[in-house]
C-alpha cells in the first residue's frame, strides 16, 4: 500500500523538519524522450515538451500510448531510454533531482485505519514534521478541498469523490510546485468529476503550482487546462500541442458554449488524425 502513496521516494527520504512554504510552479522540459521497455514495448517516441512554470497542461491520448510512462519519467520514478527531462524553477537554473513534486493516481490509496486528518498529514509525518504542525497543515489543506468538517472520519465513511479529495489534500500538504495527476477523477461519476475539476482549477489559481493532468476525456482536458497535448497510439508521439482559445475564468456554463465545443472538436480531430 505504501508504495502506491502520493509522496515520492525523494520526499520520503528528505530530512525536512519544517513544512515547505508555498512556492510558484516549476517548469518541465522534455527533450527527445524515448522509452522502450525491456521486452521491446516501445511506449514513447521523441517527446519534446516545454511546460511553463505555473501552467496547467492536460495530456490526452488513447489507452497505452505512454501517458503514465511520461508522468513517471517526469517524476523520476522511471527513466527515459534516451533523451532527458529537466525541471526548472522560473529563474532558469535546472533543479537538482529533489524537486517538490506530488503525484495523484486514479485510486485514492488511502490508509483505511487512519482518519482523514492523519491520511492527509502522512507525507509530513514521513518527513519528520511534528504532530501539531502537520495536523495544522493538514487541516488547512482539507479545508481548501472542502473537507474541513470531515477530518475525524475514516475513508470507509466517505464517498468516492470525498476520498479523492483526501488524496488531493495529501498531495497538496507538501506544497508541491509540480502536481502530476494520472486520470485522478476517471472512476467518478460525471457530476462529481465536474465538481472536482472546478475545485482543482480553483486550487491551481490559488496555489500557483504547475499541473500536469492526464485524462482520456477531451472535454475534461479542454475545461481544465490552458494547453492540451494530444498523443498518438503507441508509440506515443505528440500529434497536437495547443494553447486553448478559452477564457481564463472557467465557469460550469462554459461547457455549453460554442467556443468550448470548437476546442473539443479540434482535440478530437487530432486524435483521429493521430490514428486513435
Ligand atoms: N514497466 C513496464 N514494462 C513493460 N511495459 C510497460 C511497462 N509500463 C508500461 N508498459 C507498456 O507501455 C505502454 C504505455 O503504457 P502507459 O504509459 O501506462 O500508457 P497510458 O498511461 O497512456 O495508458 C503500454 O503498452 C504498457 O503496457
Ligand atoms: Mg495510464
Amino acid at each position: 500500500m505504501l508504495s502506491a502513496m502520493a509522496p515520492l521516494a525523494s520526499e520520503l527520504s528528505s530530512p525536512v523538519n519544517a513544512i515547505p512554504q508555498s512556492g510558484s510552479g516549476i517548469g518541465v522540459r522534455a527533450l527527445q524522450v524515448h522509452r522502450t521497455f525491456p521486452g521491446g514495448v516501445h511506449a514513447l517516441e521523441g517527446i519534446d515538451l516545454d511546460i511553463v512554470p505555473g501552467s496547467f497542461v492536460a495530456l490526452v491520448g488513447p489507452s497505452g500510448c505512454g501517458k503514465s510512462t511520461l508522468l513517471r519519467i517526469i517524476a523520476g520514478l522511471d527513466t527515459a531510454s534516451s533523451g532527458r527531462v529537466e525541471l526548472e524553477p522560473s529563474s532558469g537554473q535546472v533543479l537538482a533531482s529533489r524537486a517538490p513534486i506530488a503525484y495523484v493516481f486514479q485510486d485514492a490509496h488511502l490508509l483505511p485505519w487512519r482518519t482523514v486528518l492523519d491520511n492527509a498529514a502522512l507525507p509530513l509525518e514521513l518527513s519528520g514534521v511534528s504532530k501539531p504542525e502537520r495536523h495544522a497543515a493538514a487541516r488547512e489543506v482539507l479545508a481548501q478541498v472542502g473537507l474541513g468538517e470531515f477530518t475525524a472520519r475514516h475513508p470507509g465513511q466517505l464517498s468516492g469523490g470525498m476520498r479523492m479529495r483526501v488524496s488531493l489534500a495529501r498531495a497538496l500538504v507538501t506544497r508541491p510546485r509540480l502536481l502530476l495527476m494520472d486520470e485522478p477523477f476517471g472512476a467518478l461519476d460525471e457530476l462529481t468529476r465536474g465538481r472536482l475539476d472546478e475545485q482543482l482549477r480553483g486550487l491551481w489559481h490559488e496555489l500557483g503550482m504547475t499541473v500536469l493532468f492526464v485524462t482520456h476525456s477531451l472535454s475534461e482536458a479542454a475545461w481544465l487546462a490552458e494547453r492540451v497535448v494530444v498523443f498518438s497510439p503507441r508509440p506515443g508521439r505528440i500529434v497536437l500541442d495547443r494553447v486553448l482559445d478559452l477564457p481564463r475564468e472557467r465557469s460550469a456554463s462554459l461547457r455549453l458554449e460554442p467556443a468550448f465545443a470548437r476546442e473539443v472538436q479540434v482535440l478530437s480531430d487530432a486524435m483521429v488524425r493521430g490514428g486513435a
